[in-house]
C-alpha cells in the first residue's frame, strides 16, 4: 500500500538536474576543437562535475521507492524504536510529503496524527501531496498537515503522546544549535510520551560533540534514552556511509518523564 505513496526524495531533483547538465555541458567542451589546454581544463572539470552527479544519483536510487527503498526502511526504524503501539496524538514535524505521518496512522488505528512542515522552496515537498497521500492511503480523518516552523512549534506544553521528526531538525536555520530544536520538540511532548528522531547528530556544527549533546539531552527529562549511529540499527551499503549522506545521522528515541525545562 506504500508503494502508491508520493514519498519524494530527499535527495532534491533540481539539483540532480542542474548537476547533469552541468556535467554534460563539460564533456561537450572537452570534445570540441577548441585549443588543447582548454579541452585539458574542461575535461578535468567534467570528471570533477561527474563525480559530484553521480554519487547524488546514486543517493537518489537508492533512497527512492522505485530503488534501494531506503526512505522507507528508515521511516519502519522510527516507528519500531517507539517501541510501544500508540494511542492518542502523534506529531511528525518537518513531515516533507507526509509520507510517514501517513505510515503512522496505518500502524496505529486509535492514533491522530498531525504532520507539520514549513515547505519552503528550499524543498520539493508540498502540503498537497501530503492531503493526497493521506487519502490515497484511507487515512485522512486521523491525518491532518499544519503550515509551522520546528524551531517554535504553534502547540501547547506536552500535547502530544508521540512525536515523531526524521531529518528535519538541523534544516532549522534559523537556530544555530540544534538540540535547541530538539528541546522545542520535547516542550509539546507529554510526561510518559514517546519519541523517535533521526538526524545528523554525529554531525559537530549542528550538535557539537556528541558528549555535549548527551549532557545536554540529560536536562531535558528523559529516560530510557537511546541515540545510535544508523548504521547500528540499519543495514545499507558501505558508499552511504559518506558524511554528506547517511554518515553521521543517528537515530535518537526515548520517552519523556519530566516536562521540559
Ligand atoms: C530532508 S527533508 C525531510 C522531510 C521528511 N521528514 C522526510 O522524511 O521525507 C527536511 C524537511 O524539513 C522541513 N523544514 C526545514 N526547516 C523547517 C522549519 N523551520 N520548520 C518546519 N519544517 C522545516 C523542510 O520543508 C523539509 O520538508
Amino acid at each position: 500500500m506504500s508503494e502508491k505513496l508520493k514519498y519524494g526524495n530527499w535527495i532534491r531533483k533540481r539539483v540532480l538536474i542542474n548537476l547533469g547538465l552541468c556535467a554534460s555541458g563539460t564533456w561537450l567542451l572537452a570534445f570540441l576543437p577548441l585549443p588543447n589546454g582548454l579541452r585539458i581544463v574542461a575535461g578535468i572539470i567534467a570528471i570533477i562535475l561527474s563525480a559530484s552527479f553521480l554519487y547524488p544519483l546514486y543517493a537518489y536510487l537508492m533512497f527512492s521507492p522505485r530503488g534501494g527503498n531506503m526512505q522507507a526502511k528508515i521511516y519502519n526504524l522510527i516507528i519500531e524504536s517507539l517501541g510501544q503501539p500508540l494511542r492518542g496524538k502523534a506529531l511528525d514535524i518537518g513531515t516533507g510529503n507526509g509520507v510517514l505521518a501517513v505510515r503512522l496512522a496505518q500502524c496505529f488505528p486509535g492514533v491522530r496524527v498531525t504532520g507539520m512542515d514549513y515547505w519552503g522552496n528550499d524543498w520539493e515537498y508540498a502540503k498537497a501531496v501530503c492531503d493526497e497521500n493521506a487519502r490515497s492511503a484511507g487515512v485522512s480523518e486521523r491525518v491532518s498537515f499544519v503550515k509551522g516552523d520546528a524551531a517554535a512549534l504553534e502547540f501547547a506544553d506536552g500535547e502530544f503522546d508521540a512525536i515523531v521528526s526524521n531529518l528535519t531538525f538541523h534544516e532549522v536555520k534559523s537556530v544555530a544549535q540544534k538540540s535547541e530544536v530538539v528541546k522545542e520538540a520535547l516542550r509539546v511532548l507529554k510526561p510518559g510520551g514517546v519519541f523517535a528522531f533521526i538526524d545528523y547528530f554525529y554531525e559537530s556544527r549542528y550538535y557539537g560533540q556528541v558528549s555535549d549533546f548527551e549532557a545536554r539531552l540529560a536536562q531535558f527529562g528523559l529516560s530510557n534514552v537511546t541515540l545510535r549511529t544508523i548504521d547500528q540499527k540499519l543495514k545499507f551499503p558501505a558508499l552511504l556511509r559518506h558524511r554528506r549522506a547517511l554518515g553521521r545521522v543517528g537515530i535518537l528515541y526515548g520517552q519523556k518523564v519530566n516536562a521540559t525545562p
